[in-house]
This record gives structure tokens, sequence and C-alpha cells, in this order.
């Protein structure tokens, strides 16, 4: 009895997060593929080659080397692949790759979001407190931070809200309901999944006020002291500035993988460009790179959706045409004999 009413009362929790998550004027909108490459200016700087694949989206000035406010996006970079044009930020994550039966690999693509238009990439998400008058601080130029930890291969020190949810159908509904709630898992789902899987990685919402970047590009943020964002719950003393929170999704098309027969003896098939093969590692970077104040300004006017009177917004041809080639250049697609960088597929 006990057991069904708390489930009964986390249902009721996840419908109203759901619907407040629906209802609430979020800037969600398109970012296609800029380039699949092995690099991370966040983590590696100056590198040009890293030891995992990432899929990167946004401004085409992503490079080795982005010094903190020095090297600035919206000034180098002379297209972007998002949606809002005067937004040159980089958003990143790790790719997902298929593990056949007989060893080989092959790059899962991603798809665009329901409502949305483009090719692969990331939906980002710019959301204010649901109350729909809290203000936010848009990041400042030269700001990056890092969400999720490429290490865990369990859910213990996970950050809060990274999941995954197993989609029915390919005809998901627009937002699918609010991340992390009803079945999404911390892990790769462990069944097929005939609609794809969303991913999400949803960031820190309280900043320093000082710092741009943190040596572990984490400590300079951090989570509400008590109560969650969306309840407009207080920032620490050590991190008093509200900021939007900022949110992937990608959706990932595995469809052309979801045969059993064609998976390992280790079960589930997917696995992490650094051979993450629970899901647990499942991180996000970003670096900021919005022209002048338009973040803000966007912030202000409660922009919702992907069009908004405050913002440019820029033609699906133009956001393609923005194309970046890899710097060193090596493949990434099609069946591969091993991961990129030789990485190696790990459980535990
Ligand atoms: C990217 O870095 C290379 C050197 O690694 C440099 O030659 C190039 O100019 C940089 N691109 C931009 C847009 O600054
Ligand atoms: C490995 O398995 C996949 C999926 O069944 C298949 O498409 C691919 O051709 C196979 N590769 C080799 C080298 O056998």
């Amino acid at each position: 009895m006990k057991a069904s009413i708390a489930a009964l009362t986390a249902a009721v929790f996840a419908k109203d997060a759901a619907a407040q998550f629906a209802q609430a004027a979020m800037m969600r909108f398109q970012c296609s593929q800029l380039v699949v490459e092995r690099m991370d200016p966040l983590v590696n700087p100056g590198m040009l080659q890293v030891g995992h694949v990432h899929q990167i989206v946004g401004g085409n000035s992503f490079n080795a080397s982005m010094t903190p406010v020095e090297y600035d996006p919206s000034e180098k970079s002379s297209c972007t692949t998002c949606s809002f044009s005067e937004d040159f930020s980089n958003y990143w994550t790790a790719s997902i790759y298929f593990k056949a039966k007989n060893g080989t690999f092959k790059r899962v693509p991603q798809m665009v979001n329901l409502g949305l238009k483009g090719s692969g990439g990331i939906t980002v998400y710019y959301i204010p407190p649901y109350d729909g008058k809290t203000k936010v601080t848009a990041f400042k130029p030269g700001f990056r931070m890092l969400a999720g930890d490429l290490n865990l291969r369990s859910p213990k020190g996970m950050q809060k809200q990274i999941c995954y949810r197993c989609e029915h159908n390919i005809e998901q509904s627009p937002f699918g309901g609010a991340p992390c709630t009803g079945d999404d898992t911390a892990s790769f789902p462990s069944k097929p999944c005939p609609g794809g899987i969303r991913t999400t990685v949803t960031f820190p919402t309280c900043w320093d006020g000082k710092n741009v970047d943190s040596p572990d590009h984490r400590s300079h943020v951090a989570y509400p002291s008590s109560g969650s964002f969306e309840s407009t719950g207080p920032c620490p003393a050590s991190h008093p500035v509200r900021l939007p929170q900022l949110m992937y999704e990608v959706m990932w098309d595995t469809r052309e993988f979801n045969d059993p027969a064609d998976w390992p003896e280790t079960g589930q098939p997917l696995v992490y460009s650094m051979g993450d093969g629970t899901g647990f590692g499942q991180h996000g970077d970003y670096v900021f790179g919005w022209k002048g104040d338009s973040l803000q300004k966007a912030l202000d006017a409660r922009c919702s959706g992907d069009r908004c009177t405050a913002l440019k917004t820029q033609s699906v041809e133009a956001a393609l045409a923005c194309v970046k080639k890899q710097t060193v250049k090596e493949q990434v697609e099609g069946w591969l004999p091993e991961l990129p960088g030789s990485m190696v597929v790990t459980y535990k």
C-alpha cells in the first residue's frame, strides 16, 4: 500500500512537472551539426586531437584554443548552425556508437526534434524560472562550463537532470514531458527504442558572479541551495547569480540498430565515444558566444520557442550551409573496427 501511494505521488509530481514544462515560456531551438571530431577546447585547450569524438554545433570559430574573453566566438565566427543567428556559442556532447555483435562500431545519427528543422545536432534550451517573472542573468563573454562526468560508470556522483528517454514512437510529442520524469533512466535504456532515444543534459543555474571558468569547469556554477531552479529555489551565497537553465536535448536515431539479433552478448549495444558502455558518463560542454547582449534581451523578453522579435533568426538553408572541416581528418562514420582514438569499452 505504502509503495503504491509513493508511486502514485511520484506519478502526480511527474505529471505536474511535465505540464509546467510544456506550458513554460522557454527558448527551444535547433542547432544543426557543425562538425564531428576529437577536439575539446574546454577540457584540452590547444590539443588538435583529444581522446574521444564529440558532435559539435554552433559558431564556426570552434577551435582547439578558445581562450576565455580574448577569443570571442561572436567576433571570430562567420556563421552558426543555430537558428538564432546571433548565437555563435558552441555546444557539444560525446557521440554515441552502436557496438555490433561482431565487435564493429557505427556512429548513431541524430535526428531533428519535433517542430524544428535542420540536420542532426542538438536542441538547445534556455529556460527562465517557471513563475514567469523572476529575472535571470545571461552568461558573460568568455563563460564556459561542463555538466556530467565522462568517467562515471555508475549513478554514484551523477549530476542532477541528466538522463535518457526511450521513445516508443517516432511521432513523440513536441516536448515529451519534463526530462528525468516518468520512465527516464540514468543509464542507456536496456531495451530497443522504436522511436529512438532522447538524451537530456541540464546545466547548473547559479553562478559565483566572478569567474567565467574554473579549473574543473564546474566549481564556478552550482545548483539552487534548496528547492529547484524551476520553483525559483534560492541560489547558495557562494553562487548568488541566477542564470537561465541551459539544457541540451539530443535525439538519437537508433532505428537502424534495434534488432536484438545484432546486439552483443553484453546486452544493450550503445557506447559513448569515450568507451562508456553504461551511459552514466553522459556529459555536455558549453562555450558561450552570443553577440553583444542579445541573449540577455531574449531572456528579458521571455522569448519562447525558436522565433522571437528580440532576436534575429536565419533560414534553415543558411544554418545548414555553416559547416567546419575536421581539423585532423579522421573516419568517424560508417562501420569502424574500433572506436576513434582506440577508446576501450568499459561497463563498470
Ligand atoms: C584556429 O586555430 C588555428 C591554429 O591552431 C589558427 O590558425 C586559426 O586561425 C584559428 N581559427 C580562428 C577562427 O581563429
Ligand atoms: C558487423 O555487423 C553489422 C551488423 O550486423 C554488419 O552490418 C557489418 O557488416 C558487420 N561487419 C563485419 C566486418 O562483419
